[in-house]
C-alpha cells in the first residue's frame, strides 16, 4: 500500500472514498463539520435523526454528498471525546477500512486528525487501516476484504506514516503467521520464516535445532516435543540499537500445534489450536517493528517453537522431566504444555544476560475465564516493571489486567516426586499457578508473563477486525521499547 499525506481539504480531496471521523455528543469540528457545510447540514440531520449516533465503529455510507468532489464518504463513529485513546483510534480506523475493503478501491483519504499527540494518534491510525483492510481469507479463492492501493492520511508527517506503516505491517505478519494452517507453519518452517524475516530487517537471528537443544539439556521443552514428527526449534532473535543499555529479553511460546498431547484435547478445544503460536508470531513481529524503527534499545526476541502431539513416543503422565535449569518437573497434563517449553526458554534469556524479561502466551483457558476473550492477564515477579508495561498498554489502548501471584499459589505446583508439577490443584487459579511456574525459571529476574490465551485470537469477526489471529500486544511491546529508549538516553546512538 501506498501511504502519504494530504493537504487538500474534505471538499477537495479527489480519492475513491473519503473517511470523516465523528465524535458523539458533541458539536461537529473539522473535517465532520466543513463536510456538513460543504452539504448543506447533512451530518447534523443524521444525528439528528438518529440515523447514525457516532458509536464508537459505528459507520454510515454516504454516495456522492453534495458539495464534495469524492464519490463515496464514509462517516465513523469514535464515540465520547474523552474517552478517545490510541486504542480507539487504532479500531475505528480499522473499521472504517474494514467496511470499505469489502470492494476494491484505489485511494482512500482519511481525515482523523483529532488530537494533541497527533503523531502517534496518526500512526496507531494507520496500523489500524493496514490491518482492517486484511482478512483471513488467505486459501480462499474469493477473497472478502481487498487491501486499498493508496492511502492518504490528512496531516501526518512522515514519522508518523512510518511508524504507521511499520506498525500495521508488523501487526498484520503476526496474524498471518497465527492464521497460517498447521501443516504450513510448524516449528522449522517458522523458524524459516524467522530467518528470512531477520535478514530483512536487521535482526541477528540464530536456530537451535533439536540436536542443539538435547546438547544444551532443555529436556523440558524436548519433553512436549517428543509425540511430534516434526522436530521442535528455538529461535534467538537480536537486535543491537543500544549495545550498551541492559538487556532485555521477549519470551514467545511457539506451539505451532496443540492436542493436548496424551491428555487429548476435545474436538471442538482444537479446532482453533493453530493459534498456539501467537506468543511467539507476537514476538517476532514486534522485534521486525523495533529494528525497523531503529529504537536505542538492546533486545533478544525468543521463540520456543514445538508442536504439541500425542504420537508413539510422546511423553507420558507421570514423567519427571529435567529442565536445564535443573529443576525436576513431574507431568500429570501434556495439555500444560506450554509451561514447559517456555521454562527452558526462560532458562536461557536468564543465562543470555537478561535483566528484564516479558514472556508472551498462550497459556491458559483459566485466564479467559477470570478476564473475559478480549483482555490479558499479566502477572509478576516485580511490580515497577510490570507497572512499565501496564502503562505501555494503557497508552497503546490494547485491555489488560494485573493478576495476583501470592505465594499461596506457588505452594499449589509442589509435587510428591519431584521439585514441581506441571498443573495446579485442580482447575481454581489456573492462569496463576501456570505463572507460578514459569516463576520458578526466572532466577528472581524482573519478569512479567502476559497470558494472551483470549486476546491473541478471535473466534469471531468484529468491526475492526476480521476473525482469526489479531496482532494483540504487538504495538504495546513497541511502546514498551519505545519508554526504555527514554530510559536509554545516555546510550550511543546505533548505526
Ligand atoms: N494452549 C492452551 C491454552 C489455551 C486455551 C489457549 C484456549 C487459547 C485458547 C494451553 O496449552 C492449555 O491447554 N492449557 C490448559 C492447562 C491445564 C491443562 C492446566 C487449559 O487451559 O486447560
Ligand atoms: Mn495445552
Ligand atoms: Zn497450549
Amino acid at each position: 500500500m501506498k501511504i502519504d499525506t494530504l493537504d487538500s481539504s474534505v471538499v477537495e480531496a479527489e480519492a475513491d472514498a473519503l473517511v470523516v471521523p465523528v465524535f458523539a455528543g458533541a458539536p461537529l469540528s473539522g473535517s465532520a463539520a466543513t463536510l456538513d457545510r460543504a452539504a448543506g447540514g447533512l451530518i447534523e440531520r443524521l444525528i439528528g435523526t438518529g440515523e447514525f449516533g457516532a458509536k464508537p465503529y459505528e459507520t454510515l455510507t454516504l454516495h456522492s454528498p453534495a458539495g464534495v468532489r469524492a464519490p463515496l464518504v464514509l462517516l465513523v463513529g469514535l464515540g465520547k471525546r474523552e474517552e478517545w485513546n490510541q486504542g480507539l483510534a487504532f479500531r475505528a480506523a480499522a473499521a472504517a477500512a474494514r467496511a470499505l475493503a469489502t470492494k476494491r478501491r484505489r485511494s482512500i483519504a482519511y481525515f482523523l486528525e483529532v488530537d494533541a499527540e497527533g503523531e502517534r494518534f496518526a500512526a496507531a491510525g494507520i496500523a489500524g487501516v493496514i490491518t482492517g483492510c486484511v482478512g483471513q481469507d488467505l486459501y480462499r479463492a474469493e477473497k472478502k476484504l481487498f487491501p486499498f492501493g493508496e492511502l492518504h492520511w490528512a496531516g501526518a508527517d512522515e514519522a508518523a506514516l512510518d511508524e504507521g506503516r511499520i506498525l500495521g505491517e508488523a501487526i498484520n505478519l503476526a496474524r498471518r503467521l497465527v492464521n497460517e494452517p498447521p501443516d504450513v507453519l510448524y516449528p522449522a518452517t517458522f523458524a524459516e520464516r524467522a530467518v528470512e524475516l531477520s535478514a530483512e530487517h536487521g535482526l541477528e537471528c540464530e536456530v537451535w535445532d533439536e540436536k542443539l537443544l538435547a546438547d544444551e539439556r532443555m529436556f523440558s521443552l524436548l519433553g512436549v516435543a517428543r509425540g511430534s514428527a516434526n522436530p521442535p526449534r528455538m529461535v534467538l532473535l537480536r537486535y543491537r540499537g543500544a549495545p550498551e543499555a541492559p538487556l532485555v529479553a521477549l519470551v514467545g511460546k511457539g506451539v505451532t500445534f496443540d492436542s493436548g498431547g496424551l491428555s487429548l484435547k476435545p474436538s471442538d478445544s482444537m479446532q482453533t489450536m493453530k493459534c498456539d503460536m501467537a506468543g511467539a508470531a507476537t514476538v517476532l513481529a514486534a522485534m521486525t517493528a523495533i529494528a525497523r524503527l531503529g529504537l536505542r534499545v538492546n533486545v533478544i526476541g525468543m521463540l520456543g517453537l514445538v508442536e504439541n502431539m500425542p504420537g508413539g513416543n510422546s511423553f507420558k503422565l507421570g514423567d519427571v522431566l529435567t529442565a536445564r535449569n535443573g529443576r525436576t518437573i513431574e507431568v500429570l497434563n501434556t495439555d500444560a504444555e506450554g509451561r514447559l517449553v517456555l521454562a527452558d526458554v526462560l532458562s536461557i534469556a536468564i543465562e543470555l544476560g537478561a535483566t528484564r524479561i516479558v514472556d508472551l502466551a498462550t497459556l491458559t483457558g483459566a485466564c479467559m475465564v477470570a478476564l473475559g476473550p478480549r483482555v490479558a492477564g499479566l502477572m509478576t515477579n516485580d511490580q515497577p516493571w510490570c507497572d512499565d508495561l501496564l502503562a505501555a498498554a494503557a497508552a497503546s489502548g490494547e485491555p489488560c489486567w494485573q493478576l495476583p501471584m501470592f505465594a499461596d499459589y506457588g505452594d499449589m505446583i509442589r509435587s510428591e516426586v519431584a521439585d514441581i508439577k506441571n498443573i495446579g490443584e485442580g482447575r481454581w487459579g489456573g492462569a496463576i499457578t501456570a505463572a507460578k511456574f514459569l516463576e520458578e525459571f526466572v532466577s528472581g529476574k524482573p519478569w512479567t508473563h502476559c497470558d494472551i490465551a483470549g486476546p491473541a485470537f478471535a473466534e469471531k469477526p468484529s468491526k475492526w477486525a476480521d476473525a482469526g489471529g489479531t496482532g494483540y500486544f504487538v504495538r504495546t511491546l513497541v511502546e514498551l521499547a519505545r519508554r526504555l529508549e527514554d530510559s536509554n538516553a545516555n546510550a550511543p546512538a546505533p548505526r
